[in-house]
């Protein structure tokens, strides 16, 4: 049996009429850019997480890069950063002119480790990036700690948790500014690219309007006093994610369907599981197994060859990529980053995938193991 490694059309099926009426109405009203649509969809979002505001962007990159640079970021600054995550999360750093400074994870969770973040400090370092991984919200009891002690400011990297809880708070409802992508397939995913800032501060906030639209003046659209980007949010996404807001609950709770029956089916096998960790609700972007004794890659293929796709997040840390080599950055011991990197295999998992299909991945796994 063949397997997708994500079905989008099928997780949309719900509100696929609902959708077609929303693009109609976006159609005939004219208002395409900075229109109702995003008024009502910031309204919502911002209600859902739990801040005073959300604002919508361009993309999760250009969140994380508004959110730093409205935090007062600045170059030469530090910024302590997972380097087990996607790129995405550094490349904002280096977008402010700052200095990423790669910090290890926790092994269980493949999030951001308190103790390593408290070696990684220094003189310069004025903020931190939490990144709440695959799903599942970083250690934000701890994390903030830190950053209070330190006077860090701290920007949540959420790009893969919208709906994650810690300690019943939202992710992306912590930090100065929570960070969100809308790309496709994230666990809120519009039909392209698109991201959104969300904040209490009402200083930050304005900031952040004047960087999405180039750099006009709030009181003056005439006056030019800030180098803004044009990143804006469109209505025919915000319509499209207003209606999948309402269904993001049930969206996520069949992801954590699909980790449950995986979790079980895998049980038996040499395989490390995801795990949710106490006080966390994790709301599974992608199932991350470790494989161990180097038997990843032969695994990879060998499911390939079976018609099942898998992914690798992440192969490459971020302190190895190239363009990290080109600019100023700084790193400490990062162990964990180095073996999962090695190990983690990500299986296919998609709202409304059904038991023959995890059937499917977990019996190839267990005769895998069983040759
Ligand atoms: C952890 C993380 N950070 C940042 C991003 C960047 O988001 P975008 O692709 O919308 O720029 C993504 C997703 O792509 C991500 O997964």
């Amino acid at each position: 049996m063949k397997v997708p490694y994500f079905d989008l059309a099928r997780s949309h099926q719900k509100f696929v009429v609902q959708a077609q009426e929303a693009f109609d109405r976006i159609l005939k009203s004219g208002a395409y850019i900075l229109g109702p649509a995003l008024k009502d969809l910031e309204a919502e979002f911002a209600a859902y997480i739990g801040t005073k505001y959300a604002l919508g962007v361009g993309s999760g990159t250009d969140a994380l890069t508004f959110g730093l640079k409205a935090a007062g970021i600045k170059k030469g600054d530090e910024v302590i950063v997972p380097s087990f995550t996607f790129t995405a999360t550094a490349l904002a750093v280096l977008h402010v002119g700052a200095i990423p400074v790669f910090a290890d994870v926790e092994e269980n969770t493949f999030n951001l480790d308190p103790q390593s973040v408290l070696q990684a400090l220094s003189r310069k370092t004025r903020a931190m990036i939490p990144v709440h991984l695959f799903g599942q919200c970083a250690n934000m009891t701890a994390l903030m700690a830190i950053a209070r002690q330190k006077k860090l400011k701290v920007v949540e990297d959420a790009c893969q948790a919208h709906g994650a809880l810690w300690a019943k708070v939202m992710a992306g409802a912590f930090g100065n500014a929570g960070a969100f992508s809308f790309y496709p397939t994230k666990n809120l995913g519009g039909i392209g690219d698109g991201g959104m800032v969300t904040t209490s501060d009402e200083k930050l906030l304005n900031r952040v309007i004047q960087y999405r639209n180039l750099g006009k003046g709030i009181d003056d659209p005439f006056v030019h006093d800030e180098i803004g980007w044009t990143s804006r949010l469109d209505s025919i996404q915000a319509a499209f994610l207003s209606l999948k807001l309402k269904f993001l609950d049930e969206l996520n709770r069949e992801r954590r369907a699909v980790a449950e029956m995986y979790h079980k089916k895998l049980a038996g096998t040499p395989l490390g599981l995801p795990r949710e960790a106490a006080g966390a609700y994790h709301v599974y972007h992608i199932y991350v197994a470790r494989v161990p004794d180097g038997k990843r890659n032969e695994l990879k293929e060998y499911l390939a060859a079976q018609g099942i796709p898998t992914m690798i997040h992440y192969a490459t840390p971020v302190h190895a990529q190239p363009i990290m080599k080109k600019h100023k950055t700084r790193k400490v011991k990062l162990p964990v980053t180095e073996k999962l990197r090695e190990e983690v295999l990500t299986l296919p998992l998609f709202p409304g995938m059904t038991e023959p299909e995890i059937d499917a991945v977990a019996g190839a796994i267990q005769r895998f193991f069983a040759k």
